[in-house]
């Protein structure tokens, strides 16, 4: 089938090169031509392992191209996937939408035959029905189609999760439509892929819905770590009991620092924001929300404890600063609230990351970037595991610490605790 992609970011770039992937025609357009230029030049503006493997593939085989003409790109499509950022509205929680209706606009000067056109995007319920609006000023009905197909990648893992997804919803009000895109969505139905059509409000639903649900599973255990701290008690073995109950199911279990992101935050704020317009109370996710917004206080909390509240002119290592590992998004990750907190308390930190220096850092006082762990670790007080990339799971602390030992404090329990104390050095982790 031909596709358009527009949007080519984490989301338009990962589902357009894999749609590419399955023998599609696939147009990836945005409107930064300088980001079109680089992707020409097979060089991918985002961290995402595997992709720009896949991208180079599918670029030589003359299946993907990229381009900067929405018009002329949507009218040798058949099918228009919207993929550009609904970002937090600035000063509000509501999404901002402003992005995906600019395209509905252009989209609808450009229809020069039956068009299905798909949000894919994350957007709140009956953004489908406005999208329906714009495009009916200018074209009858029969022009297109307006349908939902929420993605579910997560970053790191994004080309994994769109070839063998647990599931593929699609929100259509028509059966044609839907026959095309369970079409489309073949290769990966004969793999398994559970396909589910529904109606076009109860996709965009679903979408937050789940976000939302594992963010409350992560803030849920996240919370009885903190009891598990006060209790002796190790939260891997409640993560553990709890997971082996098939309803409650074991992912997503793992206590750790504030879970960050680019989407549950946005996505928590965003259906709250929804349901207040529709007069409905979701006060579970409201306090997942305030949880998570409180986190990384308990944890510098436990981190003045663990420096006997001598935190001015202490040295302090971060390793990892990204919201997860196999990312290079700094979004909500936590280390953007805990760094700046503890320089204002007076410490010096040192960061190494695998996907280097950060510039949200550059204006916060007596913080450095460290091109190795090796010299990151130099000299340290407290050294704070914050993102569990798998350059850290093997260090040898041991061998790389020349007189006095720092201590511990392992955000991601990615260490054996006794192992770590055999060694002599302090450790303190999550929930254990
Ligand atoms: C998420 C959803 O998983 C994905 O389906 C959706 O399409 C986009 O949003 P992503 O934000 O990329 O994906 O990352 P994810 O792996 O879900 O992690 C989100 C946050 O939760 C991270 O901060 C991560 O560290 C944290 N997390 C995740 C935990 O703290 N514990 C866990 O067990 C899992």
């Amino acid at each position: 089938m031909k596709l358009c992609m527009i949007g080519t970011g984490y989301v338009g770039l990962v589902s357009g090169v894999c749609f590419s992937d399955l023998g599609n025609d696939v147009i990836c357009v945005d409107k930064d031509i300088k980001k079109i230029d680089l992707l020409k030049k097979g060089k991918i503006p985002i961290y995402e392992p595997g992709l720009s493997e896949l991208v180079l593939k599918n670029f030589k085989n003359e299946r993907l191209t990229f381009s900067s003409d929405l018009k002329n790109s949507v009218k040798k499509s058949d099918i228009i996937f919207i993929c550009v950022g609904t970002p937090t509205k600035k000063g509000s929680s509501s999404a901002d939408l402003s992005q995906v209706y600019n395209v509905a606009k252009e989209l609808s000067l450009s229809l020069n035959k039956f068009k299905i056109i798909i949000t894919k995007s994350t957007v709140p319920v009956t953004t489908g029905d406005e999208i329906e609006k714009i495009l009916l000023k200018k074209n009858s009905k029969k022009k297109f189609a307006v349908l939902s197909n929420p993605e579910f990648l997560r970053e790191g893992e994004a080309i994994r999760d769109f070839i063998y997804p647990d599931r593929i919803v699609v929100g259509s009000n028509d059966k044609k439509s839907n026959k095309i895109l369970k079409n489309l969505y073949t290769p990966l139905i004969s793999k398994g892929a559970q396909y589910l059509h529904t109606s076009r409000r109860s996709a965009e639903l679903i979408k937050y819905a789940s976000n939302s649900f594992l963010a409350t599973k992560i803030t849920f255990i996240n919370e009885l770590a903190n009891l598990c701290e006060k209790t002796a008690i190790n939260i891997e073995d409640i993560s553990i009991g709890m997971g082996l109950d098939k309803r409650i199911g074991s992912r997503f279990l793992r206590a750790g620092p504030a879970y960050g992101g680019s989407c549950f935050p946005k996505d928590t704020k965003a259906i709250i924001s929804t349901a207040d317009k529709f007069k409905t109370n979701l006060s579970v996710i409201k306090s997942v929300v305030k949880s998570n917004k409180n986190r990384s206080d308990i944890l510098l909390r436990r981190v003045y404890e663990i420096l006997k509240n001598k935190i001015k002119n202490k040295k302090i290592t971060f390793l990892g600063v990204t919201f997860k590992a196999n990312t290079d998004d700094m979004r909500d990750s936590s280390s953007l609230t805990m760094i700046p907190k503890l320089s204002k308390k007076g410490a010096f930190i040192k960061y190494f990351d695998p996907t280097g220096y950060k510039k949200e850092f550059e204006n916060i006082k007596n913080v450095s970037y460290e091109g190795s762990i090796k010299k990151a670790l130099k000299g340290s007080d407290l050294v704070i595991v914050h993102t569990e990339w798998n350059d850290f799971k093997s260090i040898n602390f041991k061998s790389l610490v020349k007189g006095k030992k720092f201590i511990i404090y392992d955000l991601r329990n990615i260490y054996s605790s006794t192992k770590i104390k055999s060694q002599g050095f302090k450790y303190f982790s999550v929930g254990r």
